[in-house]
Order: structure tokens, then C-alpha cells, then sequence
């Protein structure tokens, strides 16, 4: 399909080109502008909407991102969307759909658009050592449980359209891209990769994710600085265990499992 600079969210050629079997097809929400596709997508869950149901999004006005923070989601300029999980993992299992959606995203990144990406731990897609697109995980316990997995990616954005205190850290496809983006195209391939990781994971072999993950994390064999809660941690980032937890090594030679948090700062050398 051809795409113009800023193409429409055009849901027809969505579903005509979805190479899955459930994603995105049992359930399609679209809504030109909303709150946060995570709150649509929780309200969805509740009334019971099957899991591979999504929420699409032009613009959001409470876009959000992990601990709190705004998701910039301007119209036309970036991809928002969230899906409904129902995992009937294990619990231990649930950090691994952020590895396993960033995962997919940055493989389809690249074979949309030859992009290479990488994944920081736990879920920022990087290009270039900046922030191109994040992953929000929200797991929702009751009669209807489910997992939200919220992606927002900066496809078109320039650096003026970020806050100030982004500019310099955030980045989008398109200043990266050789050719148009086309969000269409970018989230059926998204869609692809995400269901048929997500089927792997419910066979109970988190192995394949993990290597992949692994490949795409810039930490691993760098010193990091990482806030866990009110505590920072520093130390040698070892590698990423079977679920996906940051296995970090202090001055002492203690390995720690950090199952979340916030990496501050890598690189060698750096503390
Ligand atoms: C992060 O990097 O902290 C995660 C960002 C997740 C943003 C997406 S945009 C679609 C979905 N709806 C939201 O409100 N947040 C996620």
C-alpha cells in the first residue's frame, strides 16, 4: 500500500493487510482522539472484550508512560495503540510481555522501515541511544483479568514538537528513515510479531524472546546506574535472566535480580 507523509489512520487497509490470526481482528476500537488508549483498552477488558482486541488512537490527551510520566501523542505524528492480553501465564511470566512487545516492535521497525533499533530494559526503543517509542504494561486483576500492553512510537515527530526537556533524548522513525513511514503498514507488522511471540511465551519457552532481547539491550556488559524504588543501584549489568529481569552486579561481586526500575545512566567507565 502507498503511504503520503502523515498518512491518515486508515483501519479499512488495517484489517485488509493483517497477516494474524487474532490480533487486531477479533476487536478494533479507532478514535480520533480519546484520554489514553490504556484506559479504553482496561474499560474494554472489563466489559469483557476478547483478548487481541486494540485501541487505536490519532491523538491522546492523557497519553501516559511508565512511572507517571506524559506521553507526548500528537496528531499524525505518532503511533498510539494498546492491546487486551489474557495471559494465563505464569505470574513470574507477566514482566516478560515488556520484553517480549519491545522485542517485537523494534523487529518490526526494522523490517518495515530497515531501521536498526535497540530495546533499553525494560521498555524503551531506541534509535541511536535516544527514545523513539516506549511500552506500558498494565496488568488488571477481577473477574475479567487482563493485561493492557500500551505502544506509543514517534513516527513523524521533530525534534521542535518534543517538550524542551526532550529534545535532546527523544527522537522519531522519520528523522531516521530513508523513505515515508507508514503507520498502517508499521502496526500490522507489529501486530504479526507481537502474536506470534505471544504464542511462544504461552507454550511456557520464554528462551527465544529472551536471546532476542539480549541481541537488541545496550546494558548488557556495561556498568549501569538504575533507580529501584527510592534506591539507586549501580553495578555491571550482567545480563537478563529467563523472565527477563536485569541481573546486576555490585562492586563486591554481588549479582542482583532487579525485576523493575529505571536505568539513570550506562556506559563504561562511567561511576
Ligand atoms: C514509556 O515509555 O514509559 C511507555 C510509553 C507508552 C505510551 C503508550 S501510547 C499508547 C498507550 N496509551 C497510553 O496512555 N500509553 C501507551
Amino acid at each position: 500500500m502507498s503511504c503520503a507523509n502523515f498518512d491518515s489512520f486508515d483501519t479499512d487497509a488495517l484489517t485488509k493487510g493483517l497477516e494474524t490470526r487474532a490480533f487486531g481482528r477479533v476487536g478494533l476500537r479507532y478514535f480520533p482522539l480519546t484520554d489514553s488508549t490504556n484506559d479504553q483498552a482496561r474499560k474494554l477488558a472489563a466489559e469483557n472484550a476478547p483478548e487481541g482486541t486494540i485501541v487505536v488512537a490519532e491523538t491522546q490527551t492523557k497519553g501516559r508512560g511508565r512511572l507517571d510520566r506524559t506521553w507526548h501523542s500528537p496528531p499524525g505524528a505518532g503511533l498510539y495503540f494498546s492491546i487486551i492480553l489474557r495471559p494465563k501465564l505464569d505470574p513470574f511470566l507477566i514482566p516478560t510481555l515488556t520484553i517480549m512487545a519491545g522485542v517485537a516492535v523494534a523487529q518490526a521497525i526494522e523490517r518495515t522501515t530497515g531501521i536498526i533499533t535497540q530495546v533499553k530494559w525494560p521498555n524503551d526503543i531506541l534509535i541511536k541511544e535516544r527514545k523513539a517509542g516506549g511500552i506500558l504494561a498494565e496488568c488488571h486483576l477481577g473477574q475479567q483479568s487482563a493485561v493492557v500492553l500500551g505502544i506509543g512510537l514517534n513516527t513523524h515527530l521533530q525534534e521542535k514538537d518534543f517538550p524542551p526537556e526532550l529534545q535532546q533524548k527523544a527522537t522519531s522513525l522519520a528523522a531516521h528513515a530513508g523513505g515515508n513511514i507508514c503507520r498502517v503498514t508499521l502496526l500490522q507488522s507489529i501486530l504479526k510479531s507481537l502474536e506470534s511471540w505471544y504464542l511462544e511465551l504461552a507454550r511456557g519457552t520464554t528462551a527465544a524472546v529472551i536471546g532476542a532481547f539480549r541481541e537488541r539491550c545496550p546494558l548488557i556488559g556495561l556498568q549501569a546506574r538504575i533507580r529501584c524504588g527510592e534506591e539507586i543501584r549501580a553495578g555491571l549489568v550482567v545480563d537478563v535472566d529467563e523472565q527477563g529481569c536485569l541481573l546486576l552486579q555490585d562492586a563486591s561481586g554481588h549479582i542482583r535480580t532487579i525485576l523493575s526500575g529505571e536505568v539513570l545512566a550506562w556506559g563504561n567507565g562511567i561511576f
